[in-house]
């Protein structure tokens, strides 16, 4: 997956571009260019590496005088710009985009897949074009180059007919210097409209400070934007209506807000992210309010079973959700990771409702087995933080996260947000099963809303700490981590976490299974992170801790406030404050944050950009 940006105006869009691709960058940083038209010719430069590498190579560019000097002196005011994470093709120069077509005067920037590129790629190269790239993007330039007879719009249509895949792309052609075409299937594409002058990316940010008109486009649409504005019109080219919208939210959340790194800022937001998740969802003490989710109550109170289909870390938010659901509405709840799910002929009954997490709303594995799910006969709900997200538009009813952007690549308050609307969901469910008391329910539903606060005391006690543990163990070669019941998600998430961003290898384990194989991995170097919050299962879990601890391995300890029995047993214990013990997950698995985080600077990492990771995978 990458971010696509373009534009076309009346001003120089060179540094435009790239301010747009700083805004994208979290959809893949492994390489990057942009492209200019300039007195009928496109001047280019890709670099490997991030933008910091492209701007190096613009410049040396203009010193060389290859090229000509469109982007040396800016005054080009039409352009593309492209940010990659590799898919098809190594990550070289020469792959990364904008890419040409034969008489570079054609280029295009794509985002996703395009299935059939190897049939299309002989096909072409049959006819007698040269490719300069292994990408599957290329195809798309040199099939445009093939239908274009004076129109780039109906060039692009024809060619989009003949693609297959999910993808978002943007075209422009030297002899039409003041249009682009861009064309959408699955993969996402919003315009920025301005006074003369418009935009087109992967997400709004990427345009943000220079206007908030904005416009979605649909799966299926094709759109020619000029400085005027943006006609819209379905692949057969019929005209297609389309209102603007206002955006309201701060561009300046994108920004790192004083903190050292985005991760860090967010791991701050998330007092805030989770407080605007619940607050008005429980406007009192007594009742839970998920009627934005127009699932009827008839339908939640007789619902079979319920599926949870999620990737990464939103998979984790969902085993929690799991455990409180199966608790409180005593529905039976299954989980998969989407990959998995998608392949594996799920048996699917008309009273499953299958629930697809994903924060991004774009995760190509888990839109396919919420349509899957879809195409079975269940109702499916999304749980995402990305309004108009194409997981909004393959659900039956949605539930936001309200956790604001995000910027790092390792999810932290999108995290908390989905367990803070799990919880809320479950309290919903049993609410109208009747399976959980009245008092049972006030307690737990005043116990959510003391949840914000708490976040902010955990934050602020355990991050002197952490950083103390963190300076023990940075150089450890292997991490084991270790969980029960509520705590297995924490400790799988935790142990996510830091191989995200330290590049650590870890293992999450349930506790319960340590002596049929991870045992053997303890010795004297190993720490082992324990969740061992107040629970049913705590006893076991100290028993577990102290098999560790004979081993002579160190123990970190995660525990609830006032558990001695764990600091007995633990070398070094970290404290969440004191809650309902099913809700402890969301607080447990901040100190776990931010030893992955301690851990990564401690050896000098870039924790918001971790190698070979993106942010939003909208591929299989
Ligand atoms: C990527 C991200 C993770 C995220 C996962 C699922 O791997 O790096 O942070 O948990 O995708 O993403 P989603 O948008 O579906 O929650």
């Amino acid at each position: 997956m990458c971010g696509i940006v373009g534009y076309v105006g009346d001003r120089p869009c060179r540094d435009l571009l790239i301010a747009g691709l700083e805004k994208l960058e979290y959809r893949g940083y492994d390489s990057a260019g942009v492209s200019v038209i300039s007195d009928g010719e496109i001047d280019s430069v890709r670099a490997v590496g991030n933008l910091a590498n492209l701007r190096a190579a613009m410049r040396e560019h203009s010193a060389n005088g290859s090229g000509n000097v469109a982007l040396a002196t800016a005054p080009a005011t039409i352009g593309l710009g492209h940010t990659r994470w590799a898919t098809h093709g190594r990550v070289t120069e020469e792959n990364a985009h904008p890419h040409g077509d034969c008489g570079d005067k054609i280029h295009i920037v794509l985002n996703g897949i395009v299935e059939n590129h190897s049939e299309l790629r002989k096909e072409l190269a049959d006819d007698g074009h040269v490719f300069s790239s292994e990408t599957d993007a290329e195809i798309v330039s040199h099939l445009i180059e093939r239908h274009f007879d004076g129109d780039l719009t109906k060039a692009v249509r024809d060619a989009f007919g003949e693609l297959r895949g999910h993808y978002a792309f943007v075209a422009m052609h030297s002899d039409q210097p003041d249009v682009l075409v861009a064309a959408r299937k699955e993969c996402p594409l919003v315009i920025g409209l301005g006074e003369h002058e418009t935009f087109v990316a992967s997400a709004i940010p990427a345009f943000l400070r220079e206007t908030r008109r904005v416009m979605e486009i649909d799966n299926d649409e094709l759109v020619t934007i000029t400085p005027g504005g943006a006609v819209i019109t379905d692949a057969e080219g019929n005209p297609v209506e389309r209102g603007e919208q206002e955006i309201t939210w701060d561009e300046d959340a994108a920004e790192k807000g004083g903190y050292e790194t985005f991760m860090m800022k967010e791991i701050h937001e998330q007092p805030d992210a989770v407080a605007e998740t619940i607050t008005d969802r429980l406007p009192s003490l007594d009742s839970v309010d998920l009627s934005e989710m127009e699932l009827d109550d008839e339908y939640l109170r007789n619902v079979d079973r319920i599926v949870i289909v999620a990737c990464g870390t939103s998979y984790h938010a969902g085993l929690v959700g799991r455990y409180a659901i199966e608790q409180w509405a005593r529905v039976p709840v299954e989980m998969d990771v989407a990959s998995e799910y998608r392949y594996r002929d799920p048996v699917l009954r008309p009273n499953d409702l299958v629930i697809g997490i994903t924060q991004s709303g774009e995760t190509a594995d888990t839109l396919a087995a919420m349509r899957l799910a879809r195409e079975g006969g269940a109702k499916v709900l999304a749980v995402t933080n990305v309004m108009g997200s194409q997981a909004t538009r393959d659900s039956d009813a949605v539930l936001f996260t309200r956790a604001g952007l995000e910027i790092g690549v390792a999810a932290t308050k999108t995290f908390v947000s989905q367990v803070a609307v799990m919880y809320l969901l479950g309290l919903r469910i049993a609410e109208l099963r009747g399976t959980i008391p009245d008092e049972r329910l006030t307690e737990l539903i005043a116990e959510l809303k003391h949840i914000p606060s708490k976040i902010e005391e955990t934050i602020e006690v355990a991050d002197q700490q952490v950083q103390a543990i963190a300076r023990t163990h940075h150089k450890r070669r292997f991490f084991l981590y270790l969980g029960r019941h509520i705590g297995l998600p924490v400790c799988l998430e935790g142990a996510l976490k830091l191989k995200e961003i330290s590049y650590i290898p870890t293992d999450a384990y349930a506790a319960g299974e340590m002596k049929h194989g991870p045992i053997a991995l303890l010795d004297e170097d190993t720490p082992v992170v324990c969740v061992a919050t107040e629970s049913p299962v705590l006893e076991k879990m100290l028993s577990n801790m102290q098999e560790v601890s004979a081993r002579g391995a160190d123990v970190v300890a995660i525990a609830s406030a006032g558990s001695e029995q764990v600091a007995e047993v633990a070398n070094q214990t970290l404290y969440i404050p004191d809650t309902d013990w099913i809700l402890e997950p969301i607080l447990a698995v901040i100190p776990l944050q931010l030893l992955a985080y301690h851990i990564a600077r401690l050896n000098d990492l870039n924790v918001d950009q971790p190698r070979n990771l993106a942010k939003t995978v909208t591929v299989e």
